[in-house]
């Protein structure tokens, strides 16, 4: 989580780079920021609580400035205020970071017996009075650095400005994401590159424990004490992503762009039906087992994905929450794939659940979004998500990308276990054409989802039901409405809702049941009726001909009917929308929900 940001050179203002960078990275948090700024051979500090909007207001963007750092904190150590908000300034040494120092205690209390005075509660105070501590022995930054990552254990990225060296950026990063933007007589530092794309699209990418010193005219990147050789890349989305377009959030942006992700993902595996399909995968008829491993969102995809892989290429799966499985016993087996899917590439937690499985010895897939990120570097196997670059903090095209993905995993290994028959092949390449119009015209129902959004608002509590791939995607919907609209709400396998969870319902209660697949929709319908008998509001998310029956629900909302395969980007839409929709009636900070990040790069 948080954002940092830097500038070292000559041609842009300084301080105007900090802050366009921090907005663009507010989506990693934004609950306090500030800058450092070299201001008339000094370094200036200015921070404040809240989002960019309150630093900005406190700051000229006219001073003219050749070099800075910025951060925008989503809080760990100690609350959201401006004596934690970073920039952090010890002595010679200024520091912003994202991450979490685990031995910061243990270090302060040997800083407070050399004299050190703590004005914060952060690790990030520590870690400025630790590198200004071992510089003032050292006289020298590049060695200082080197000293002190032997001395920090846990998550950093930081950047940092020593006041005897005021042409100078420095960093040094270890499981936290740092980029350095190259460009000709300037360079930056970012947590990710959004933050600088309009300024350059070439980056290096720091591996752990690599630092890094960076003046206007060049880059020098160590590692373990000697110069190390790096690889300039080069950002190829589209620069457009970052910017919202005329829609109002970049919520609704990002939905509406689904159509086109979902072209984008399929269209390299399927323009030659089977054999494209065939070609431009792994081979993954050799395991047995496939464990799927991921957090939030990317977990609910791996739900849908256990349905379609189990479905149609009769393979068990299993799903777990990297949370928790990094600290539990995993009994991996030998001849089991294990899939990792993330937006970000950056997870903590989903990175830690994948290094475990290859310490195991395991083959591992990375189903990743963002090109050349952690992840998708450490896994053995990527396929990337093309959704572009995502910005609101609930995921919604990426989810969807996410899903199509590891549909197409499900196609493949049907295919090669010839499970699958020609004609349902046919039809699932048919709707694979029409799939795009369908959700286009599902986004286009806004007006729907408004009526339903305006029923809703005034109750507490919203449950989700659903059984089988509807019970998967009835857990998106849930997460996407009560991260967005704090609305309070559960998704439950509709069976189980007897088992107590139906004590709840009363008058009025919104439940809102997705009916979609014909293997247990009869059953579902079963106890759709079991909670409308009991008072509840029944809104139906179905593809099925329901009759107009009131005793069963009091709204529809009717989705295309296609092969299953894909049929879930079609039911999560109106999850979407719903969420959405319910997040503005109540006029929610819907890209920036309260108390959340978008790259969860804590555990
Ligand atoms: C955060 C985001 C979610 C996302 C989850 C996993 O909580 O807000 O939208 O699903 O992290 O992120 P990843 O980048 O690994 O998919």
């Amino acid at each position: 989580m948080c954002g940092i940001v830097g500038y070292v050179g000559n041609k842009e203002n300084c301080v105007r780079v900090l802050i366009d960078g921090l907005e663009k990275l507010e989506y990693r948090g934004y609950d306090s920021a500030g800058i450092a700024f070299l201001n008339n051979d000094n370094i200036d500090v200015v921070k404040e609580k809240g989002k960019i909007v309150n630093l900005k207001s406190k700051i000229d963007l006219n001073i003219n400035s050749n070099l800075g750092i910025g951060h925008t904190r989503w809080a760990t150590h100690g609350n959201a205020t401006k004596e934690n908000a970073h920039p952090h300034k010890v002595g010679a040494i200024t520091v912003v970071h994202n991450g979490i120092v685990e031995n910061y205690n243990e270090l302060k209390k040997d800083l407070i017996n050399k004299g050190y005075v703590f004005n914060s509660e952060t690790d990030t105070e520590v870690v400025a009075a630790l590198i200004d501590y071992i510089y003032k022995k050292e006289k020298d930054m590049l060695k200082t650095i080197q000293k002190v990552k032997e001395l920090l254990t846990g998550s950093y990225a930081l950047g940092i400005i020593c006041d005897d060296n005021l042409d100078t950026l420095y960093t040094l990063k270890n499981k936290s994401p740092l980029i350095i933007g190259v460009n000709e007589n300037e360079n930056y530092i970012a947590s990710d590159v959004p933050a600088i794309l309009d300024k350059t699209r070439n980056y290096i990418v720091l591996e752990d424990k690599d630092y890094a010193s960076i003046k206007s005219d060049g880059v020098k990147i160590y590692h373990d004490g000697k110069e190390k050789d790096f690889e300039v890349k080069e950002f190829l989305y589209d620069a457009n992503s970052v910017d919202k377009q005329g829609y109002e959030h970049f919520m609704l942006k990002e939905m509406n762009e689904q159509p086109e992700v979902f072209k984008n993902t399929t269209t390299p595996y399927l323009k030659n039906g089977i054999d494209s399909l065939i070609e431009k995968m792994p081979d993954f008829t050799k395991y047995e087992r496939i464990r799927i491993v991921a957090c939030g969102s990317a977990t609910h995809a791996g739900l849908v994905g256990k349905c379609m892989i189990e479905k149609y290429a009769n393979v068990e799966v299993m799903v777990e929450t990297a949370s928790e499985f990094r600290y539990k016993k995993q009994f991996l087996k030998n001849d089991e794939l294990v899939i990792v899917v993330s937006q970000s590439g950056e997870t903590a937690d989903t990175l830690e659940a994948l290094l475990i499985a290859k310490q195991n010895g395991n083959d591992t897939l990375g189903i990743v979004n963002a090109k050349g990120s952690t992840i998708a570097r450490e896994s053995k196997m990527v396929l990337y998500t093309e959704a572009g670059q995502e910005i609101a903090v609930a995921t919604t095209k990426a989810y969807s990308a996410q899903v199509a993905l590891l549909s197409l995993i499900a196609l493949n290994l049907s295919c090669k276990k010839n499970l699958i028959d020609k004609k349902e092949m046919l039809d699932i390449l048919r709707d694979v054409k029409k799939l795009p119009d369908y959700i286009e015209e599902l986004l286009n129902r806004r007006d729907e989802y408004k009526k339903i959004a305006e029923e809703i608002k005034d109750y507490n509590d919203v449950f989700f039901i659903g059984r089988g791939v509807d019970y998967a995607l009835a857990q998106e919907g849930s997460l996407k409405l009560k991260e967005i609209s704090y609305t309070h709400s559960e998704a439950y396998a509709a069976g189980e809702l007897k088992h107590g969870t139906i004590s709840l319902i009363e008058d009025k209660t919104p439940v809102i049941a997705v009916i979609t697949d014909d293997d247990i929709a009869l059953k579902t319908i079963s106890n759709v009726k079991e909670v409308k008998s009991r008072g509840a509001n029944v809104i139906c998310i179905t593809n099925k001909n329901l009759s107009n029956d009131s005793n069963l629900y009091d709204k529809k909302i009717v989705i295309p009917k296609v092969n299953d395969l894909f049929e879930p980007l079609l039911t999560v839409i109106p999850l979407q929308m719903i969420a959405y929709e319910l997040a503005k009636l109540k006029e929610c900070s819907i890209d920036k929900p309260r108390n959340l990040a978008k790259s969860v790069t804590v555990e």
